[in-house]
């Protein structure tokens, strides 16, 4: 069965003084999901937007027609439950975290799930896929870093492919609707390759954010897929 890619933009590049037009206009240019990078100058060293910008935003979040369009809440935080759950009471439909940030990540999906979220893991460049031997059947989705995360703009870290090969086999054997999502470095020059190493949905920061038409960025990577 072919795969359904989706692509998510992080609101990350995006004009910061303009972000509910941004995020229309990047749904009307084709964004399947809205990424949302929250970052808290603790475990990354970088601080970004908390759960009432996510709130302000969520009403932005749909199509012309009025489709809600999911927000993918990606916490770069540390501890993980607190604002996993005010990002569960501000809108969001996925929250993924990094199992290294929590001191119970089993604990930490639960919270998410029972909040009525998805809920995701996140892997860092040189972190391994281990705690999936204990999670996998709980979560909604993997998220492989490839770069190391705080920052937009970064090039991408070949290793992710290797990574993103052993997620797919994990889901393909686990047998669970689990999105194989990649983050970092993603271009319309590389996302074929991210797709082949097993990946079914592609966060893109600068590439969508840093070019005046994202219509045209984000129907080259359709395009570059479906090639
Ligand atoms: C990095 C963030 C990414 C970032 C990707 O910590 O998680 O989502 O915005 O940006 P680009 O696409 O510019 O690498
Ligand atoms: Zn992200």
């Amino acid at each position: 069965m072919p795969k359904t890619f989706r692509i998510a933009p992080s609101i990350l590049s995006a004009d910061f003084a303009r972000l509910g037009e941004e995020v229309r206009t990047v749904i009307e240019a084709g964004a399947d999901w809205i990424h949302f990078d929250v970052m808290d100058n603790h475990y990354v060293p970088n601080l970004t937007f908390g759960p009432m910008v996510c709130q302000a935003l969520k009403p932005h979040a749909r199509r012309a027609d009025g489709t809600p369009v999911p927000v993918d809440v990606h916490l770069m935080v540390q501890p993980v439950d607190a604002l996993a759950q005010a990002f569960a009471e501000a809108g969001a439909d996925y929250i993924s975290f990094h199992p290294d940030a929590s001191a119970h990540a089993h604990r930490s999906v639960q919270a998410i799930k029972a909040k009525g979220c998805k809920a995701g893991l996140v892997f860092n460049p040189a972190t391994p896929l281990d705690v999936l031997d204990w999670l996998i059947d709980d979560i909604d989705l993997i998220l492989v870093m490839s770069v190391n995360p705080g920052f937009g703009g970064q090039g991408f870290i070949d290793s992710a492919l290797r990574k993103v090969e052993q997620a797919r086999r994990r889901i393909d054997a686990c047998g669970k609707d689990i999105r194989l999502e990649v983050d970092g470095g993603i271009k319309g020059a590389n996302i074929a390759r991210v797709a082949a190493a097993g990946a079914d949905t592609f966060v893109a920061g600068s590439a969508i954010f840093g070019q005046p038409d994202y219509k045209a960025v984000i129907d080259g990577m359709r395009a570059a897929l479906a090639g």
